[in-house]
């Protein structure tokens, strides 16, 4: 029997003198015996901080901040100072997120990889001479050290975060790190694979799934704050077991999408005819990415769904900034009172959208720079072109915030059968608006005033564009795998530190 491993988001990164190797440390609760009792669990509940429902933090000896992306596969490092040595594969990479035009590129290292006393050998051969003889038995692990990066890549830069550690799949084509070594060295070999499936192989027969509770900020429900863990629950999130499986879909898709029955505002299914031949009648198909900030659908469902809400102004070719991501300018201006009923359905299940989740706040400032204002703004945004044939939307932090999710690989228990994600609501649609309430009344105390949106509109309505607000546009040169494609590196969610000493 594998025991479980826990997970606290520690994550080591190092140069260790005198081996001078290159490790990745995931720290981990003290390994169970097969026969003993289990070890006492890591307490779970409590292992992420949330910096304004846009990052996802864990504390750690620092160096270099990395990102936990359920929409990628590889791991990417880029430390401000560079990795003064590490082991090169001499085999580069290009990593391509969001609408492409987001990238990093730089070569491929080998470094020795440990959780705690849960460890295993590298298992390669062809590359055992990248890598140092270890003392005690390590598990190596392929990354990217990045050497340029879009610009796209400055924003996160700018937060100090310097990386980004892939949680989706090593289907060919999501990982340009494992289809960069496979070219090189052939099919067999596996060490080019992700961290997680690593971890996981550590434990033929284990499970092989992770679990995450994002945390809001602002938010006066009674909800325990962010977690990661592997092959375990977080212990206040025990109940979703019982949720239903709700499928990977497509099949093989190197992605987490699934089948979303539907979405309703106010009760009022919207329609919304799905892009993908392999959604059931009437349903669609979602990715759900932590490395995206905000949930983003085609335009005409992001009309549907604020155009059901009294007040709400759509602003088209807008010049109020938008917070989060959209491919166009388009920005619908919401009463920051409004609390309407967005209800997502998956497996049956219906899943409410905190209304919280639905708008953001924030403050901007007159074009004429005279006057500043509170604004609410719509966060579902214009999901563009950018995951054609891929799925119908992304569904990132703002949804996820609203349930415990359970991203199973169906690999586990030496069975294979396809992915899955168990979805527990954590969101109660009966409190959430007085919520919404209660909590932006007491944000706006401190706050400009926020006036009528039509009128805020009219103000904005110019025909210079003083403000950014929306990705740059794609490139038509590039291509890039479309699992890869649909995680903007500049929105994720999950963080976890690595250090270099
Ligand atoms: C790289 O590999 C060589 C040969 O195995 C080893 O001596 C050296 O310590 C390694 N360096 C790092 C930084 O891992
Ligand atoms: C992270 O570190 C800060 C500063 O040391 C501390 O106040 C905070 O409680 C820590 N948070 C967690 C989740 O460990
Ligand atoms: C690898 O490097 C070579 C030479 O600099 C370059 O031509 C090639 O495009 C790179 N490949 C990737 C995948 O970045
Ligand atoms: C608007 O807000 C910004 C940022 O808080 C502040 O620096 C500026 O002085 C404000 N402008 C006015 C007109 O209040
Ligand atoms: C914005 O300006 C354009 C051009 O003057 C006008 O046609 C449009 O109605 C205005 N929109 C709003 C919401 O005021």
């Amino acid at each position: 029997m594998r025991g479980a491993v826990a997970f606290s988001a520690l994550l080591l990164f190092f140069l260790s003198s005198p081996s001078d190797a290159v490790k990745l440390r995931i720290a981990r609760p003290p390994k169970t015996s097969s026969t003993g009792p289990r070890p006492p669990k890591v307490d779970a509940s409590n292992n992420l901080i949330n910096k304004n429902n846009e990052r996802y933090t864990a504390n750690i000896t620092i160096m270099v901040n990395v990102a936990l992306d359920t929409g990628s596969t590889d791991l990417w490092v880029y430390p401000p100072e560079g990795l003064p040595h590490f082991n090169d594969t001499r085999l580069n990479a290009t990593l391509r997120y969001g609408d492409g035009s987001d990238f990093v590129t730089g070569d491929i290292g080998v470094g020795e990889f440990q959780m705690a006393q849960y460890t295993i050998p590298f298992q390669g051969t062809l590359d055992l001479y990248l890598i140092a003889p270890a003392a005690d038995p390590l598990l190596y692990i392929a990354f990217l050290n990045v050497d340029e990066a879009a610009s796209a890549e400055d924003a996160d830069f700018d937060d100090g975060i310097f990386g980004l550690l892939g949680l989706g799949f090593n289907t060919p084509g999501s990982s340009g790190v494992n289809d960069a070594v496979q070219e090189a060295y052939g099919k067999n070999a596996d060490w080019g694979q992700s961290v997680l499936a690593n971890i996981f192989d550590q434990n033929p027969g284990g499970a092989d799934y992770i679990g995450i509770a994002l945390s809001r900020t602002g938010d006066q429900e009674e909800t325990a704050d962010a977690s990661l863990t592997i092959a375990e629950y977080d212990s206040n999130y025990q109940a979703v077991a019982n949720a239903p499986k709700v499928l990977q879909n497509p099949v093989n898709s190197g992605a987490w999408t699934v089948t979303l029955d539907g979405l309703s505002v106010n009760g009022k299914k919207i329609s919304w005819p799905s892009t993908m031949e392999e959604a059931p009648p009437g349903k669609n198909i979602v990715h759900l990415d932590t490395g995206t900030t905000n949930i983003m659908v085609p335009f005409d469902q992001q009309q549907a769904i604020y155009s059901a809400i009294p007040g709400a102004v759509f602003s088209p070719d807008s010049y109020i900034p938008i917070p989060k991501f959209s491919t166009t300018y388009d920005v619908w201006v919401v009463p920051c009172n409004a609390t309407p009923n967005v209800v997502a359905s998956f497996g049956g299940q219906d899943y409410p959208i905190h209304p919280l989740d639905v708008t953001d706040i924030e403050v901007i400032t007159s074009p004429d720079g005279t006057t500043n204002y509170t604004v609410c703004v719509g966060a579902f945004t214009d999901v563009g072109t950018i995951v054609e044939g891929a799925s119908d939307a992304l569904f990132g932090d703002s949804f996820l915030r609203n349930v415990y999710s359970v991203f199973d690989f169906g690999t586990g228990g030496g069975n294979t059968q396809t992915p899955f994600v168990q979805l527990l609501s954590v969101t109660d649609s009966t409190k959430s608006p007085q919520d919404l309430v209660s909590v932006r009344l007491a944000a706006m105390k401190n706050m400009p005033p926020e006036i009528d949106p039509l009128d805020l509109v009219k103000i904005f309505n110019l025909t210079e564009k003083p403000f950014g607000g929306a990705p740059s546009t794609p490139s038509g040169a590039v291509s890039f795998a479309p699992s890869i494609l649909t995680s903007f590196i500049s929105t994720v969610s999950l963080l976890a530190f690595i250090s270099v000493f």
